[in-house]
């Protein structure tokens, strides 16, 4: 039996693991020891796309063969990445998409159980775009945005709408490259044809349709997600919030809401406070209604509101060990079956709400934005009647960390300039200055392969150690959180320059921005970072590095590749999908960036991927004429 602190540093994550085994249930690291990895699909030298095959190809002599219709290694590895590119953007399109959905009912006045929170972000969102605003008002300016982003999804020609976000340089390469994206639908329709038996079969011809949807996501999907969420619920800004299994209370119903989409929390959040229920769990014998959250649905309402957060994606199960969750309700994306199970075993009702995930042995209560609370309602009183009737025994691991979270785009600007001038300015001074010596991105998952929060962790502290200012979303928030490194007072890790900078604008070293779709406001930042000058005309010209140390999804992948395609260097950790030593390695790992995109990079150890991450920075800053 592997020791439990070989899966996760998470205390608490330890402590349940095991519980779990006196309890005998076991847990997606229990499973991932049991699992070998299949060594042909974890390089990618599989194919299935046909049924003359299944091919499978040597990973050590890859051009020793080929597929029966003749498909090289380079074409069996770029139409799988192609296919992890589609399904990853398609699920952070759709979740716009829902975005969307409910923005548009908002607007025409169908939905009244939600509103535009945000309207100084409308206007700043639709200017972006060129709609005008002056004069107008938020509704009239909400109808033509919400046309104007559909576009997003189903433009068959041009260029989707934050394309005019884009630096003019970075855009440039990719209209050279014919990799603007039009509309989402059209990219991801496009890709899954492409890698058709018997169509696209040049890797290098494979990748630009991957680049094209992948920015189609990033540009696309997720800015939608993260800009429409923003203006319905708010734009978040700073608070000091409790995360870690310590947030769940023995005497009180305790609610969980996982998955992504922020709607239904929000909707949980006005359920909750609802005076006849906060009535009927004091009648239950509890002293409250206790709401907390996880993975990305967590992360959304963690910035905009200060709810807490209890567990990144390896911890979904862990808590459920506890006894202690009255119910669990999700929606969609990184909901692990082996929930099902684990609830079951500790009578823990598991709600799937949103009709494109359900989940066998999982009861299904449709959560529908036209009558939100009917759902949230029940889900509260099933809470309620589980907590009266708890027979588990509770065993709630006492871990509760402090964060501070919440830097959007918008804040991050006020933060530096000030309420009177607003300005990246004086991030990209201290960069010039050479106090701060880059960005660095790292986001993502967590993953049973390498140890929980290990990787994401180590990482930062290496990062921040070489002032590199870290900028985080997603689960690995969590982890830095956990590990205390997102408050101001974590400064004291930091190098000189960078603890400097923190000290005087009172800010972390680690920015948590929100969930996975909220990538976007990385983007984001960097445009501004090249707007505001002197670092350069495209984003491939900064000083910045993103990483995924710990992934697991396909999302991820998508996700990595724009960032590449945006100009970004984008190290992934635990494995990556490909046979090293191949032509579509290299074009990956080499020749992209000579293209003017950024590029990947690969590396599993900690220290490994800082020294690749800071090497670029450092090479982008001799380019610059920053260090002499
Ligand atoms: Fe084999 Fe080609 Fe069919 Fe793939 S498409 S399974 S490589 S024959
Ligand atoms: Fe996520």
């Amino acid at each position: 039996e592997i020791p439990v602190q070989d899966f996760t540093t998470c205390d608490a994550t330890q402590q349940m693991i095991t519980k779990g085994r006196l309890d005998g249930v076991d847990t997606a690291f229990d499973r991932a020891a049991n699992m070998k990895a299949c060594p042909i699909g974890a390089d990618s030298a599989c194919c299935k796309h046909c049924f003359m095959g299944p091919c499978r190809l040597n990973a050590k002599d890859p051009y020793g063969k080929v597929g029966v219709c003749g498909a090289t290694i380079d074409t069996i590895m770029a139409r799988n990445f192609a296919r992890m590119v589609a399904s990853g953007a398609a699920a952070h399109t759709d979740h716009g998409m829902s975005m969307l959905d409910l923005f548009r009912e908002v607007v025409n006045g169908k939905i009244k159980d939600y509103s535009i929170k945000d309207t100084q972000k409308l206007e700043a969102v639709a200017q972006s775009i060129g709609i005008e605003t002056e004069g107008r008002s938020a509704k009239e300016i909400a109808v033509e945005l919400y046309e104007a982003l559909e576009s997003t999804y189903t433009a068959v020609e041009g260029e989707i709408p934050f394309a005019k976000r884009v630096p003019p340089k970075t855009l440039e390469t990719w209209r050279k490259h014919g990799v603007v994206p039009r509309g989402a639908m059209r990219e991801i329709m496009e890709i899954m044809h492409r890698t058709h038996m018997g169509v696209d079969q040049d890797y290098t011809n494979i990748t630009k349709q991957c680049s094209r949807t992948a920015l189609a996501d990033g540009w696309g999907g997720s800015m939608v997600a993260t800009e429409i969420s923003d203006i319905l619920f708010g734009t978040p800004s700073p608070v000091s919030i409790e995360v870690n299994m310590g947030v769940l209370k023995e005497d009180q119903v305790n609610i969980i809401i996982h998955g992504h989409e922020p709607n239904l929390f929000e909707s949980m959040i006005e359920s909750v406070n609802e005076p006849t229920f906060i009535e009927a769990a004091k009648a239950a014998g509890a002293k409250g209604i206790n709401l907390a959250g996880m993975c990305c649905s967590g992360a959304e309402v963690l910035v905009r509101h200060g709810i807490p957060h209890a567990g990144n994606f390896m911890s979904t199960e862990a808590v459920l060990i506890t006894g202690a969750v009255d119910i669990m309700a999700v929606d969609v994306q990184c909901i692990k079956q082996g929930l099902v199970k684990v609830a079951e075993c500790y009578g823990t009702p598991l709600i799937t709400t949103n009709p494109r995930c359900r989940i066998e042995g999982a009861t299904h209560i449709e959560f529908n934005d036209h009558e939100p609370k009917k759902s949230t309602d029940e889900i509260v009183i099933k809470a309620i009647s589980r907590f009266k009737n708890r027979k588990a025994k509770v065993q709630i691991p006492q871990n509760v960390n402090i964060g501070v979270h919440g830097f959007s785009h918008e804040y991050i600007n006020y933060m530096l300039g000030g309420s009177f001038r607003g300005s990246y300015r004086p991030l990209n001074d201290n960069i010039i200055n050479g106090r701060i010596r880059g960005v660095a991105g790292v986001v993502g998952c967590t993953n049973p392969r390498v140890k929980q929060d290990h990787v994401h962790i180590e990482l930062v502290k290496e990062l921040i150690k070489n002032d590199v200012l870290v900028l985080q979303t997603g689960c690995s928030q969590i982890a830095l959180a956990k590990a205390g490194l997102t408050t101001p007072e974590a400064a004291h890790l930091a190098g000189p320059g960078l603890r400097e900078v923190c000290e005087t604008v009172g800010m972390p070293p680690v920015l948590g921005l929100g969930s996975c779709v909220d990538n976007s406001r990385i983007l984001i930042a960097a445009s501004e970072m090249v707007r505001i000058g002197g670092l350069g005309d495209s984003i491939a010209d900064l000083p910045v590095a993103g990483c995924a140390p710990e992934y697991m999804s396909e999302k991820a992948i998508s996700i990595g590749h724009y960032f590449v395609a945006s100009g970004v260097y984008t190290v992934f950790g635990v494995t990556f999908p490909i046979v090293q030593g191949t032509r579509f390695h290299k074009h990956l790992f080499e020749e992209l960036e000579t293209m003017g995109f950024g590029k990947w990079g690969f590396a599993i150890e900690p220290q490994e991927i800082a020294r690749l991450m800071i090497n670029h920075i450092d090479k982008k800053r001799q380019a610059l004429g920053l260090d002499k």
